[in-house]
């Protein structure tokens, strides 16, 4: 069951960054003309190895999965984050990303709230993700597990995928270097 957590436009609880105010900021679906900024925000994280890098072809080629949040001021992109459809139940929260400026102000909850509701639209049960932000994740009802959450045969269907992202979950050893240090998160919706 998954915790209590406040609509994805609800920015109405008081915020732990001072200098930021999430108020002024709507969560919509992402553009093409929004890859740019998302590239920003992902330049941001990737060189840390937090975030998976991605070129600009990938965010093109994947843009209806993304999200973002804009602030309403000057309509700057200030984060994003998508939900990519691995099988019929299950699906992964990927690129959640908040630009430094702006983090612990609620963005990143509002955004995660608005990636678990398209998650319930979509019938998928299940959310998957690969973070080191255990804590954040756990809010909304993410618990840690062990081993890739997929029977033989869907595992075998999932090694088809070209994905950097399935290649992940799956644990496989040429990306092993890129989840060092990460968790493995569940959400059963
Ligand atoms: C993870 C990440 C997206 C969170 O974004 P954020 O905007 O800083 O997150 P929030 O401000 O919503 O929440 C951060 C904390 O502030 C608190 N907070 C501040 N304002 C809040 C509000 N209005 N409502 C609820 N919680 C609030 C939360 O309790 C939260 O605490 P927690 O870390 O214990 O959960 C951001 O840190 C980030 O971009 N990290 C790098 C990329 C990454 O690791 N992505 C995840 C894997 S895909």
């Amino acid at each position: 069951m998954a915790a209590e957590h406040p609509n994805p436009q609800d920015d109405s609880l008081p915020h732990r960054n001072p200098g930021a105010n999430a108020k002024a900021v709507t969560i919509r679906r992402a553009r093409t003309g929004d890859v740019a900024a998302v590239r920003r925000l992902l330049d941001q994280y990737v060189h840390e190895r937090i975030l998976l890098d991605k070129a600009p072809v990938t965010l093109y080629e994947d843009i209806q999965e993304f999200w973002v949040a804009e602030r309403v001021e000057d309509r700057a992109v200030l984060g994003c984050g998508a939900l990519h459809v691995m099988w019929e139940d299950l699906a992964e929260v990927r690129t959640l990303a908040v630009d430094r400026e702006l983090k612990g102000a609620g963005v990143g909850h509002r955004l995660l709230a608005q990636l678990l509701e398209t998650a319930r639209e979509l019938g998928v049960s299940r959310v998957f993700c690969l973070t080191f932000e255990v804590g954040f994740f756990a809010q909304h009802g993410f618990v840690e597990i062990g081993e890739t959450p997929v029977d033989t045969d869907v595992y075998s269907e999932l090694l088809r995928s070209y994905d950097e992202g399935v290649a992940e979950f799956l644990g496989l050893e040429r990306v092993k270097p890129n989840t060092l240090g990460n968790s493995r998160m569940l959400l059963h919706l």
